[in-house]
């Protein structure tokens, strides 16, 4: 299996940094509004409507395979994929926006967690955590290196953390296809990724799920929102990337 299929070309590389830095401002344009009292259905109302009048771009999510909202926003002990409803957020909540823009037919996808007011050590540590293990990732991120090795030490940083990768969710390849199949990329150590091997010209994302608690997850009845099953923490991060010949470029920031 080798990924040369999924490569862009120049012209594609840059709609995709520009896909990469409309998503990226996105969440610039909404953190000073992501404050306690708030709902998340104000913060998806503010975000589609920079995305699509300020950006004249597209929401990715909304009527994605169903998805009724613009954005996914994900407190507290939801991993991913939390709905944004008129629920505020409290002091103390930590809380994941996941921003996928579409602009000129090409895919940026990017996430960020927000502290709440007076966060909770804890809470603030598993934030910065996952956010390392982002950065674990990305800083492997060059041609020639497996895709096996990043998700082994992604899962590794976060153990040494006495926190959990979960297994159930992953990156992916990315492009004029939001989640390119074929293209999976696993966060933890799985043997099946042996075989794929990063080439100049791939755009993928890396999005680690990490959890205080076990890996394990559940789905709520709306088909949607994920859980920990054991009701703990979890947070993510995510980056849109470009394999270079040299390393990796991150799309989605300025
Ligand atoms: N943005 C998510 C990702 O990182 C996918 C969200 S799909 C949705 O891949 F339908 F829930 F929006
Ligand atoms: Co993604
Ligand atoms: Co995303």
């Amino acid at each position: 299996m080798n990924l040369s299929q999924y490569i862009k070309n120049p012209e594609e590389i840059i709609h995709m940094r520009r896909a990469g830095q409309a998503a990226a401002s996105v969440l610039d344009y909404i953190t000073p509004f992501v404050q306690k009292g708030v709902s998340t259905n104000e913060l998806n109302q503010r975000c589609h409507q920079y995305i699509t009048e300020t950006l004249k771009a597209i929401p990715a999510p909304l009527n994605y395979r169903g998805f009724p909202k613009s954005i996914c926003t994900s407190v507290n002990h939801v991993v991913c994929h939390g709905i944004p409803d008129d629920k505020v957020l409290k002091d103390g909540d930590i809380l994941n926006i996941d921003v996928t823009v579409i602009l000129d037919g090409y895919h940026g996808d990017t996430s960020r967690m927000f502290l709440i007011g007076n966060v909770k050590p804890h809470a603030k540590r598993l934030c910065d955590i996952a956010r390392e293990c982002l950065y674990v990732g990305i800083d492997m991120v060059k041609p020639g290196q497996s895709l096996y090795d990043i998700g082994v030490a992604i899962e590794q940083y976060a153990k040494k953390n006495h926190y959990s990768s979960v297994k159930d969710f992953c990156g992916h390849g990315i492009g004029k296809v939001f989640h390119e199949p074929g293209f999976q990329v696993l966060h933890y150590d799985a043997p099946e990724q042996k075989a794929l091997i990063l080439e100049p010209g791939l755009t993928f994302t890396i999005e680690p799920m990490i959890n205080i608690g076990k890996c394990d997850i559940k789905i709520l009845k709306d088909g949607w929102t994920v859980i920990t099953k054991d009701k703990t923490l979890s947070a993510q991060w995510e980056h849109t990337l470009l394999v270079t010949e040299s390393g990796v470029e991150i799309l989605t920031q300025k």
